[in-house]
């Protein structure tokens, strides 16, 4: 399972490509908002800055609600980088948009996907990858996973081409979740990241080593 950073800070994308395990990037308003990035020449540079870190697919989400709109959207964002995937939500404008952008060998990723039947609408889009939500779905008491599982399935089934990021991260439980039930990719956000890292136990064997080592090294 290939692994996106879920995030609009640089930092955080400076810190994780440093570790090699990272392979594409997903901004959203929010995450730009919270970072200080508003108008559109903002967001292009900070997605230039973010493309110049990472060797891998960017998602950058349009604004527009009106299918036109997210069509000029996404034909602009196409430009601002070498790999952009555009971010395109699950509305019926979306799944216009998501076709003529389609058309155009724009990559899309569908997003704010909840349900099985707006991954199979994406499919036939032409979304590149859909991303169903995983914690908002657990937030209200639903199964995030479960949603990515039967997606995975029905695509498998149906040999749909398109594929499935597991998005709405919350924790590193989620990502070993989402690898079982076969999603290619999950995005996460920086910290989830960290606590993949950390296990106690990795850490007291590491002391352990290091101080058998001096006491046999006369230290
Ligand atoms: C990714 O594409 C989404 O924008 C993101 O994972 C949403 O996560 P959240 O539900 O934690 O805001």
């Amino acid at each position: 399972m290939q692994l996106f950073l879920d995030t609009a800070n640089i930092d955080e994308i400076r810190q994780g490509a440093e570790l090699g395990v990272i392979s594409g990037v997903t901004t959203n308003p929010s995450l730009a908002a919270q970072e200080g990035i508003g108008a559109a020449a903002g967001y292009r540079a900070a997605v230039q800055e973010i493309a110049d870190i990472i060797d891998g697919p960017i998602s950058v989400e349009v604004v527009s609600t009106d299918a036109a709109g997210m069509i000029a959207e996404g034909r602009d964002i196409a430009e601002w980088i070498p790999n952009p995937w555009v971010k395109i939500p699950s509305t019926a404008e979306g799944f216009k948009a998501i076709a003529a952008l389609a058309r155009d060998g724009i990559r899309v990723n569908q997003t704010l996907v909840f349900s099985v039947n707006q991954a199979l609408l994406g499919a036939n889009a032409g979304s590149t990858v859909v991303s169903p939500f995983v914690g908002r779905l657990d937030d209200i008491g639903q199964d995030g996973i479960a949603l990515v599982a039967d997606i995975v399935a029905v695509y498998q089934k149906q040999n749909v081409a398109t594929q499935v990021m597991a998005a709405s991260i919350r924790g590193p439980r989620h990502c070993v979740l989402a690898a079982q039930a076969g999603a290619p990719i999950s995005t996460i956000p920086y910290n989830v990241l960290t606590q993949m890292i950390k296990h106690p136990l990795t850490d007291a064997g590491l002391a352990r080593f290091l101080q058998d080592w001096q006491q046999a090294s006369g230290g």
